[in-house]
């Protein structure tokens, strides 16, 4: 891709800019995707990627504090007025598109209204993308925010080399045909504006393959779909995280120094875990989980801590606000019950984490226990083993994660069997270190050979190709 500038558009751009009572942050975002993405050096001197993404600030704010995120990119907020914002975001994206398709129909909140936010705000984003496109160009869009964008950016740039990657499950056609015949076929064919369409796995390209056949009647011969006067591509591209970041961080000053902190204060077993406030990590059935496993097993009481953290997300949606009182309430529950006056079973934190702190919790706990009711793929599980320098250190890991398809020597449990996840709990804590190196070593060779970066060069030659195959009978 030496002679093609990059631009990416994603909804959330990787800092967040707030103002609160006159004074304005700069923070880093949290997620998936932005951890992928800025970790990608994709740049040269003269010619940076541009990354277009919504803001959370004003024009103003922008002009005045722009100086103080980093350069790697060139950034091009967009700014949304905040009623087609809220029914973009909060609505259509968040309470239609993301509990659709991580399989949880009955949280579904459809609007008419939020689904012409949705159109609006993708209508909006290609004005942007069509104004800075030059020749060459490759457009990446990241994600269910823009599923429209393909095709709009297509019908006013026709020859433009065209990538998109979703970040989360893509489900069964048995949950998209919930959505309205008109909204779905809007949402596909929108996809079908791009050369390459890429998955995290091969489940969801064949679902993806299954509801392009029945909802618009396409067929396709090995992923490759003859669309239009074109071929769409469509391709399973498991992301990747930047390894050496993480298994480096080991030996960091202060990661260093915090994993000592968190070893002198829990005298016993750490298990650890950290999500996104959000539904689908399954935090309040790990709790349960966890409640089961020291019924079962009372000597372990006093013996082990388990660290919860929960990032802050969405707050502003009513399933996630109820999300983290149901959380607080469980641990304050679970806590009343087992603790004693010297020792409590949950250490609960509502925030993010600096890098330095995620680290030392990574390779300071002796079991990571992350088991999302569904995730498209979780890169935190992939962290947890990049970090682990010390080839010491147990996954716990749902099934239903797209990670789960490379993490195998991981002890993987159905995240909705308390009873099961319960008892991988106490294989986990008792497993000697020569079989923890064992199964660590397998997993830190799979991450280490396919990282971020050769998931980003694997997608682009991909892309490049197709492009050159493009018309049909090419
Ligand atoms: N992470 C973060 N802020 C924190 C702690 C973690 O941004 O305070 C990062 C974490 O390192 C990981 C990402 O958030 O890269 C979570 O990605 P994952 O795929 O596990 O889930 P997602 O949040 O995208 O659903
Ligand atoms: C997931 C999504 C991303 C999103 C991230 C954080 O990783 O796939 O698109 O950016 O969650 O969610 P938020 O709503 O805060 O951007």
């Amino acid at each position: 891709m030496k002679n093609n500038r990059l631009v990416i558009i994603s909804y959330r751009l990787p800092f967040s800019i707030k103002t609160k009572n006159r004074t304005t942050t700069v923070t880093s975002s949290s997620g998936g995707l932005v951890t992928a993405i800025k970790s990608l050096e994709l740049g040269t001197a003269s010619q940076k990627p541009l990354w277009i993404g919504c803001a959370d600030f004003t024009q103003r704010t922008w002009d005045n504090h722009k100086h103080e995120v980093n350069d790697d990119f060139e950034y091009v907020p967009v700014f949304l007025d905040k009623a087609t914002n809220k029914g973009f975001y909060n609505g259509f994206s968040n309470s239609v598109l993301w509990p659709l398709f991580h399989y949880f129909p009955s949280y579904v909140d459809y609007h008419d209204e939020a689904f012409k936010a949705y159109q609006a705000a993708n209508q909006t984003v290609c004005e942007k993308v069509v104004e800075l496109l030059q020749p060459n160009d490759m457009v990446w869009v990241h994600d269910y925010h823009f599923l429209a964008l393909p095709q709009l950016i297509r019908e006013q740039a026709p020859e433009a080399t065209i990538g998109f990657f979703l970040h989360i499950p893509f489900p069964s056609n048995e949950l998209l045909r919930l959505l309205t015949r008109q909204c779905r076929t809007y949402l596909l064919k929108g996809l079908l504006g791009a050369d390459l369409i890429g998955f995290h796995t091969n489940d969801y390209l064949v679902h993806f393959l299954e509801s392009i056949q029945l909802n618009l009647g396409l067929s396709h011969s090995l992923a490759k779909i003859p669309y239009q006067d074109r071929f769409v591509q469509g391709q399973a591209f498991p992301i990747g995280i930047n390894y050496d970041l993480y298994h480096n961080a080991f030996d960091q000053p202060d990661v260093a120094t915090e994993r000592d902190e968190l070893k002198a204060t829990y005298a016993g077993k750490i298990i650890f875990s950290v999500d996104r406030l959000d539904y689908t990590k399954g935090v309040m059935q790990r709790l349960d989980a966890l409640e089961a496993f020291l019924e079962a097993h009372p000597d372990w009481k006093g013996n082990l801590v388990f660290i919860l953290v929960v990032i802050p997300s969405r707050d502003e949606i009513q399933t996630y606000g109820e999300r983290k009182q149901m959380i607080e309430q469980a641990v304050g529950r679970i806590n009343g019950k087992f603790a004693t006056l010297t020792w409590v079973p949950i250490v609960y934190r509502y925030a993010s984490l600096r890098f330095s702190q995620l680290l030392a919790l990574y390779t300071a706990c002796d079991v990571a226990m992350i088991t999302p009711l569904r995730d498209g793929m979780n890169l935190v599980a992939k962290e947890f083993i990049a970090s682990r320098q010390d080839e010491q250190g147990v996954l716990l890991l749902s099934e239903l994660t797209g990670a789960a398809n490379e993490l195998g020597e991981s002890l993987l449990v159905n995240p909705l069997d308390e009873y099961e996840v319960a008892e991988q709990m106490l294989v986990a804590l008792t497993m000697p270190p020569d079989e923890q190196q064992r199964r660590m070593r397998v997993m830190q060779q799979r991450v280490r050979e396919y990282d971020v970066k050769q998931w980003a060069n694997d997608f682009f030659d991909r892309l490049l190709a197709t492009r050159q195959g493009k018309r049909l009978g090419h």
